[in-house]
């Protein structure tokens, strides 16, 4: 295991304490960006090590403990990531991979940043949790709070999405709603600054992405990525982005692979979102990704937040990305496309990448044969809602044969 020695600014290097973890980069800030700190290390991760020295076990992603802050052992796990990478040859849109996190523990990507941020608290004496979340990442440090049995407070808002809300108090969290969402920032750094809460969400603006060492967990992405394809990295990464976390650590994963000579290039990245916060900047060339507020609320809530980060602008621009809006249209096209062609059903946010592929595709950015890898971040279970009106209505059937292939012709023009 490499022991962390600083956190380094994401934009501008600057170092800092191992336990500068909730707060941006000061060096920046007074240049007015906001950059999020990132884990250094004293080695470089993986030093010493040959690809097949990697050990199949636990199956999580602390089998990449030589990559991480903390070591398997220490760490709060449920058997986060080790998931599966699955071709869909079929959909249309050519070299298409799926990296399939729904089937992490908590049903989302965000179990390695949970896993890898809770390991974290426990090594600091952390006492009490704090995340900001929707959704997705409140239910991921929930769970791994009770894992760690400390306790979690979670900030949500007034009309998130039931399920989510309903994981999150399964697993014990203090769920505290507020009908302003500014209101959650406000409060959790009250908790962070006056009582030491440990915050694995951002909680101030402008917002600059989560926890570091939550960020380590994303990595190991990269690093299954890498290591299911044999050490030929796919050319394009396309991740829903909201804050960019997974698109950050999932780049730094690659560039660890690089500075070991484990694989000779890095992908390049997308960022498919909902907000053109990115899309944004990477048109003006701006520094900082703008506030870009909707008309109307995306069906994607998971992504739907108006500002980008420094931190996904700078995957972008290193790895010559690019980012690509989304319509809801588009979600709910790709969400049933998935599921009833390939057996696979997104959140509505994580269908994303699909319709970034098949704009970018046709556009000729990505080349027909090149390989894409779609990060599909959640299920579809965890916020149902948006999708039923793109369903047929099941019809009710009293009666016999007859009623029965009526009702399947009507409603789904099928007859055997
Ligand atoms: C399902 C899902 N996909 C994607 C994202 C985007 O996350 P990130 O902050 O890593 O860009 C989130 C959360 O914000 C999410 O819940
Ligand atoms: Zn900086």
């Amino acid at each position: 295991m490499p022991k962390s020695s600083a956190l380094v600014c994401v934009h501008c290097s600057a170092r800092y304490p191992v336990d500068r973890y909730a707060d941006d980069c000061p060096a920046c800030r007074s240049a007015g960006i906001s950059a999020n700190l990132t884990v250094a290390y004293d080695t470089p991760p993986g030093t010493g090590l040959r690809p097949s020295d990697v050990p199949r076990r636990p199956r999580s992603m602390w089998r990449w403990e030589a990559f991480l802050p903390a070591t398997a052992e220490q760490a709060v796990s449920l058997g986060e990531g080790d998931t599966p990478l699955l071709p869909v040859p079929d959909l249309g849109l050519g070299d298409v991979w799926i990296k399939d996190e729904s089937r992490n523990p908590t049903w989302s990507f965000k179990d390695r940043l949970a896993s890898g941020a809770l390991t974290m608290a426990r090594q600091f004496g952390a006492k009490v949790i704090a995340s900001s979340s929707s959704g997705n990442a409140g239910a991921a440090a929930a769970a791994f709070a009770a894992r760690a049995g400390l306790p979690c407070v979670v900030f949500t808002f007034v009309g998130s999405a039931g399920p989510l809300v309903l994981q999150m108090r399964s697993y014990g969290a203090m769920v505290v709603k507020v009908t302003d969402k500014a209101d959650r920032w406000r409060l959790q750094s009250l908790g962070v600054r006056e009582f030491g809460w440990y915050p694995t969400s951002p909680f101030f603006g402008p917002v600059i992405g989560s926890n570091p060492y939550g960020m380590e967990g994303y990595k190991t992405i990269a690093y299954e990525v890498a290591e299911a394809f044999d050490w030929t990295p796919p050319d394009w990464c396309v991740l829903p982005v909201c804050y960019g976390d997974a698109l950050y650590g999932m780049w730094k994963g690659f560039e660890d692979l690089k500075a070991l000579g484990w694989i000779d290039r890095v992908p390049r990245f997308v960022a498919a979102e909902v907000s053109g916060s990115l899309t944004a900047a990477m048109a003006s060339g701006e520094e900082m990704p703008p506030e870009v507020p909707r008309n109307a609320p995306s069906i994607a809530t998971s992504i739907g937040a108006a500002q980008a980060t420094v931190q996904g602008l700078e995957v972008l621009r290193r790895s010559r990305g690019a980012a690509v809006t989304v319509p809801d249209e588009d979600l709910r096209r790709w969400v049933v496309t998935l599921a009833a062609k390939e057996g696979i059903w997104p959140e509505a946010s994580s269908a994303a990448p699909f319709a970034a592929i098949e704009r970018l595709r046709a556009e000729g950015t990505i080349a027909p044969n090149e390989r894409c890898v779609a990060l599909l971040t959640a299920s579809g279970l965890k916020d149902p809602g948006p999708i039923e009106e793109a369903l047929p209505e099941p019809p009710l059937v009293q009666g016999g044969l007859t009623e029965l292939l009526a009702a399947l012709k009507n409603s789904y023009g099928f007859a055997p």
